[in-house]
């Protein structure tokens, strides 16, 4: 009998409970044992180590739609990778990840993480030789390579969708902008979806220059005197300071533009899972687990079209835009972002939504 283990690692988001319910369902199926490691690497940290064996009562079917890790996510007081660097004790805190995974003789582990955690898997990979390592991609930011899409990204957007089409109706009544922040780090995709299903009048995102005198152009020139600009976390602007949101309503506000700022924060990782990112999740478990049944290591499920398959975590990492994180020394981060071809640009434009300087 196979014993293969599950953790969850870095933000959460919306469908993760899917994804460890199904992986319950399909494991058990095969007659595998499944061990739940808490609070991602710090579960392993203890001594025991910090599991739980699982079954179809763990996460029921009726509470896998709910957001957040029933496994949790990690806890800030313990040793992880962040202080390990700092206090320079990587190599230690390596060896002990490795002896702890090894002492519980698992096949497999499967981790349900994002790009920081991949990187961070395959830099360090010594940790988890002798049995099978399989990623699933799950975060809101959908910043992932080499794939169609990422477990919570169509939940967030969906949250950001329902919480802007709340805030037209008060910007209606007052003939105001609301300028919204979206998370996302550096990447905009989760700004362009939501902007361009909200039906916002400006996408502001890190990958496209943008114009402030244009964007007032566009306001100004709006048939309406009231809308959305969605404005993404990580745009930067010159000779400003402050969160992005207040940065570009203080520019509005100085030319005579009625706005207001609105933060969904969390509320972004939060909300029921929906239909797609349910599906998606199913699918990305029975690539997992075939993977597993395979022999596979080091590979990461990812969709393409319709189809999930695994790809190498090797070419996760030589795929993405490589940056050196901010809070890890030494470590170099794979990223994806909106490249100029994104269909949805062009969607966008056609919809008169201000996007910036569009090639
Ligand atoms: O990566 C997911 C994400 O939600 C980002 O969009 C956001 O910038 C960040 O995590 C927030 O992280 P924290 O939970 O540490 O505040």
């Amino acid at each position: 009998m196979k014993k293969i283990g599950i953790m969850t690692t870095g933000g959460d988001c919306s469908g993760l409970n899917t994804v460890i319910n199904r992986i319950v369902l399909g494991a058990t199926n095969r007659g595998w044992r499944v061990f739940g490691i808490i609070d991602g690497t710090d579960g392993l940290c203890t001594r025991p180590a910090n599991i739980i064996d699982m079954n179809n009562d763990t996460v029921p079917i009726e509470c896998a739609r709910l957001a957040g890790s029933f496994l949790h996510n990690g806890n800030a007081q313990m040793m992880n990778f962040e202080t390990a660097a700092e206090t320079g004790r990587m190599a230690q805190f390596n060896k002990m990840l490795r002896n702890s995974l090894s002492g519980l003789g698992l096949d497999a582990l499967i981790l349900i993480g994002g790009n920081g955690s991949f990187s961070l898997a395959w830099k360090n990979r010594d940790i988890y030789s002798g049995l099978s390592l399989v990623c699933i991609p799950k975060t809101i930011d959908f910043d992932i390579p080499l794939t169609d899409r990422t477990i919570g990204f169509d939940t967030a957007t969906n949250e950001l969708v329902k919480y802007c089409d709340q805030l037209l109706l008060t910007a209606r009544s007052h003939h105001r902008w609301f300028v919204v922040q979206t998370m996302g780090r550096e990447c905009g995709r989760l700004a362009l979806n939501a902007g361009v299903a909200v039906g916002a009048d400006a996408i502001i995102i890190p990958e496209i220059k943008f114009n402030i005198d244009e964007l007032v152009q566009r306001i100004r020139g709006s048939e309406r005197d009231y809308g959305i600009i969605m404005v993404s976390e990580g745009i930067k602007l010159r000779g400003s300071s402050g969160r992005p949101a207040d940065m570009i309503s203080r520019k509005l506000t100085a030319a005579g533009i009625n706005t207001r700022t609105a933060y969904p924060d969390y509320i972004q990782r939060s909300g029921d899972t929906v239909a797609t990112d349910r599906i998606l999740g199913a699918k990305m478990v029975t690539a997992a687990l075939d993977a597993i049944e395979n022999r596979e290591t080091y590979v990461m499920t990812a969709l393409r079209g319709n189809d999930c398959v695994t790809v190498p975590l090797s070419e996760f990492y030589a795929a993405g835009d490589i940056s050196r994180d901010p809070n890890i020394s030494d470590l170099c981060t794979s990223n994806a972002y909106v490249e100029p071809d994104d269909p949805l640009l062009s969607v966008a434009s056609m919809m008169n939504i201000y996007i910036g300087e569009m090639k």
